[in-house]
Parts: C-alpha cells; sequence; structure tokens
C-alpha cells in the first residue's frame, strides 16, 4: 500500500507487515523534562532535538518509509514569546546542521504547515533543503510546523472551492477523496502507527484527517527519554495488534490465509 489515498483496507492487509510504513509521533513533554531537572525548557528542546536525530536512524534502519514529527503547532504561538522564539532558532540551528547528513543518508525531508508565518529566513531555509532532497528515496521526514490538523483541512476546502468556482470540479461529485490531493500529505500513506510522548492521551489538533485508522500508542515517557528502546516498546505494542479497518476479526483472518 504506497498510494496516497484514503486507506482501503485490502491493500492495507495485502501489505500488512510487522514493521509499520510510516510512523507519527506528538513529541511531547519537553519542558517537564527540563523543569524537573531545574533546567530552563529549551534545554528539553535541545535534548529533544537529539531523539529526533536517533529516531531518523532507527526508522532508516528498519526500513520504516515515512515518519512525521510534530515540531510546532499552531497553537504554540500561544506561548511565551521568548520560547517561541528560541525554538524557531533551534529549529533554524538543527537544520542548518543536520540537512547535509540528512542527505547523505537519502533521506528526503519535507516541512508541512504555514510556514511562513517563521519569516523569511526560515522559510527559504525550508525551501531548499527540501529542494536538496526531493529525490531522495529511503526515508521521507515530514516535519509539521505551524501545522494544525484543522488548519489543513481548511486550506484544503478552500482549493476544492476555488477548483469549483474556476469549474474544473462539479460539487455534487466531491466525495472524501477529492479532498486528499490538497492536503499537505497528500502522497504520503496514512500513518501506520501514532506515538505520544509525555503522557497526554490527545491529539491536540495533529493530522486529523490521517488518523482515522492509525494505531495509537500513547507513553509517559517524556520525549527527551524516548529512547530506541522506548520505539522498540512502540513498535511491539502495534505488532501484536489487529487492524480490522471496520471488518470483522474472522474477515482479517481469512484474508490474512488467503
Ligand atoms: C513538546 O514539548 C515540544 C513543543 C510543543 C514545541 P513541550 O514544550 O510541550 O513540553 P511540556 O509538555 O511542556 O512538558
Ligand atoms: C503538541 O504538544 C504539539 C507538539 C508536540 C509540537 P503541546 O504540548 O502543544 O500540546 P497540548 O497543549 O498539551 O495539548
Ligand atoms: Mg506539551
Amino acid at each position: 500500500m504506497d498510494n496516497a489515498g484514503i486507506t482501503d483496507p485490502a491493500a492495507a492487509l495485502a501489505g500488512k507487515s510487522a514493521v509499520p510504513q510510516h510512523v507519527a509521533v506528538i513529541m511531547d513533554g519537553n519542558g517537564r523534562w527540563a523543569k524537573s531537572r531545574g533546567l530552563p525548557r529549551i534545554a528539553g528542546h535541545r535534548k529533544g532535538v537529539e531523539r529526533v536525530r536517533d529516531m531518523v536512524s532507527a526508522c532508516a534502519e528498519k526500513g520504516i518509509k515515512h515518519l512525521t514529527l510534530f515540531a510546532f503547532s499552531s497553537e504554540n504561538w500561544r506561548r511565551p514569546a521568548q520560547e517561541v522564539q528560541l525554538l524557531k532558532e533551534l529549529f533554524l540551528s538543527a537544520l542548518e546542521n543536520e540537512i547535509r547528513k540528512l542527505h547523505k543518508n537519502n533521506v528526503r525531508f519535507r516541512v508541512v504547515g504555514d510556514i511562513e508565518r517563521f519569516g523569511e529566513k526560515i522559510t527559504e531555509r525550508i525551501r531548499q533543503s527540501e529542494l536538496l532532497t526531493q529525490n531522495n528515496s529511503s526515508l521521507t521526514l515530514t516535519i509539521a510546523a505551524n501545522y494544525g490538523g484543522r488548519w489543513d483541512i481548511a486550506q484544503a476546502c478552500a482549493e476544492l472551492a476555488r477548483r469549483a468556482v474556476r469549474g474544473e470540479i462539479d460539487p455534487q461529485a466531491i466525495t472524501e477523496d477529492s479532498l486528499v490531493p490538497y492536503l499537505s500529505m497528500a502522497g504520503t500513506p496514512e500513518p501506520d502507527l501514532f506515538i505520544r510522548t509525555g503522557g497526554e492521551q490527545r491529539i491536540s489538533n495533529f493530522l486529523l484527517w490521517q488518523l482515522a485508522y492509525t494505531e495509537m500508542y500513547f507513553t509517559p515517557v517524556l520525549w527527551p527519554d524516548f529512547d530506541r528502546t522506548q520505539f522498540e516498546q512502540a513498535l511491539d505494542s502495534y505488532t501484536g495488534r489487529q487492524r480490522r479497518f471496520g471488518l470483522t476479526g474472522d474477515q482479517i483472518e481469512a484474508a490474512r490465509h488467503a
């Protein structure tokens, strides 16, 4: 199943494997990690970048094709201006330090979200990095930055509406599939496994559309402590599950043995 549309159960079953094809992560708990050590919150975010590096190499090793990381939500602008500023600086420096290595390792880098709000310098650097790595084929690393699931659906609807006004689309013919090409994750299969660290059990406006049939994994471990062993545990949990996509367990078993 390497299509970009809405998950088709038959295709998903045919492609069933022990390893998820796409892992999406809410990297939460950096602030609490730092606070518990008497450090400024940014120290937690810095430590978090190290975990991103580990996660990218773990995914590449395991043959996971897509890794999507929530780095900054459209609601995170509500944080103190100083934290927002430091996060922007950290994002820029991490990008500058890592992009060559990502490229060397055949990783395709991409950012989804309304990035222009980060300013010209970051926007330009993101575009360059995307361009540099666009033909890489080992792992697609997608960073969600100034991203919100509702924003994503709304901007896709706006594009559909523009096309309808131009007469390119018949509003009567609009289905769920019609929206998919305009969502920012178009071209990427829906996540198989979702991980949220930091103990909260919520989606916080992440990939609302795409998580419809994703397996959810919540852990109290804070993101700066989420090492390879923790990731293995999440993968083991995924492997042990039966995905049914609305079918019955018997149907799934029959399909598996067919
Ligand atoms: C997640 O960690 C990173 C971002 C949202 C940028 P937090 O900064 O939310 O950490 P906690 O939840 O306050 O511990
Ligand atoms: C979600 O974490 C966003 C990111 C990890 C980037 P938050 O810490 O912002 O989520 P809430 O506010 O606890 O729901
Ligand atoms: Mg948080």
